[in-house]
């Protein structure tokens, strides 16, 4: 019931049915053959495979690994667009981060900045308050506002639907530019059959928060990670395989774009430099929509709008 609900709302509000919503994925920094921290060139290897889907990634940080210094020139040569993650939670690395942002985005135009986002799922692990979370959006508005040409770059934030839609946040929700949702039937335990039901559910009801908090559908919005593991272990009723994977590219994913929403896919590339003790035999190693740079996708990724 709430789940058709919650569409119905949405339709509603939204008065029509919306474009198709535009696609990324979320990308790691550090190669799969020796695990070290990618290069400009590795970026660029990187994009050319993706590049025949999307031009837009998202990187969970600005200094760690040297992100964004060694992004960006691949980011500018490729043209791709970026969101930038920002690390708020201790301040020695809030500090690097925010460093890091002075000293590289000057260095691109901010047309290629898709956002800046403080925070991956801080609230849901608990790492800072909604109020210690919220200042620091500020914060780094105010550096990000005070680069020349970044004065509309959106800054917000990227966390669990869960967390997004329980009221208790809604400081976080009335601060951020941009709110990005993540949602994983996976780690829900949904089976197959159920997991584009609970997807399209958890993000109809994030949004619907976002929305009224915000008290307008004129919102930034996007998923910021979804997607289903391709091998590793099984999460209660949830089993990885390429033929899941593939369902839930089609039934999810693309489903939830034909609702004009956009979405970051968790993740391009299989990330195998992680150890295998990563989530539940491995599984943290098997996310990717690629397996690595110059292989074809494991599944098709064509979505069939009507
Ligand atoms: C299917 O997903 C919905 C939405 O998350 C949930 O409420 C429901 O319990 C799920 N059904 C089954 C059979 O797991």
């Amino acid at each position: 019931m709430r789940f058709f609900s919650a569409i119905a709302a949405l339709l509603s509000t939204a008065g029509c049915v919306s474009a198709i919503g535009s696609i990324g994925f979320d990308l790691g920094v550090q190669r799969n053959s020796d695990s070290g921290c990618k290069e400009t060139s590795d970026y660029l290897s990187d994009f050319s495979t993706i590049g025949d889907y999307t031009n837009v990634v998202r990187v969970y940080a600005a200094s760690d690994c040297g992100t964004l210094a060694n992004i960006l020139p691949a980011i500018e040569q490729a043209n791709f667009k970026l969101f930038v993650g920002v690390w708020p939670n201790d301040d020695a690395h809030f500090d690097a981060e925010k460093a890091a942002l002075s000293a590289y985005l000057p260095t691109i135009d901010s047309s290629y900045i898709m956002a800046v986002t403080v925070g991956s799922e801080a609230l849901y692990r608990g790492d800072l308050s909604a109020s210690d979370l919220s200042s620091r959006i500020d914060e780094v508005r105010t550096l990000v506002h005070g680069i020349s040409g970044y004065e509309n770059v959106p800054v917000g934030t990227v966390d669990s639907w869960n967390v997004l839609v329980d009221g208790g946040n809604a400081e976080v929700i009335q601060t951020a530019d941009i709110v990005i949702a993540n949602a994983f039937s996976y780690w829900q335990g949904q089976t197959m059959a159920n997991s584009s039901h609970s997807f399209l559910d958890d993000i109809m009801q994030a949004l619907q928060v976002i929305q009224t908090t915000k008290g307008s559908t004129d919102i930034s919005f996007w998923v910021g990670e979804t997607g289903w593991p391709t091998d590793g272990g099984s999460f209660e009723s949830s089993v990885p395989s390429v033929e899941n994977a593939a369902q839930f590219w089609q039934e999810s994913i693309c489903g939830i774009r034909a609702w004009g929403i956009n979405t970051l896919v968790f993740e391009a590339f299989d990330e195998s430099w992680k150890p295998m003790t990563s989530g539940i035999q491995g599984v943290e190693t098997h996310w990717g929509v690629w397996t690595n740079d110059d292989t074809a996708p494991k599944y098709s990724l064509n979505c069939e709008f009507a």
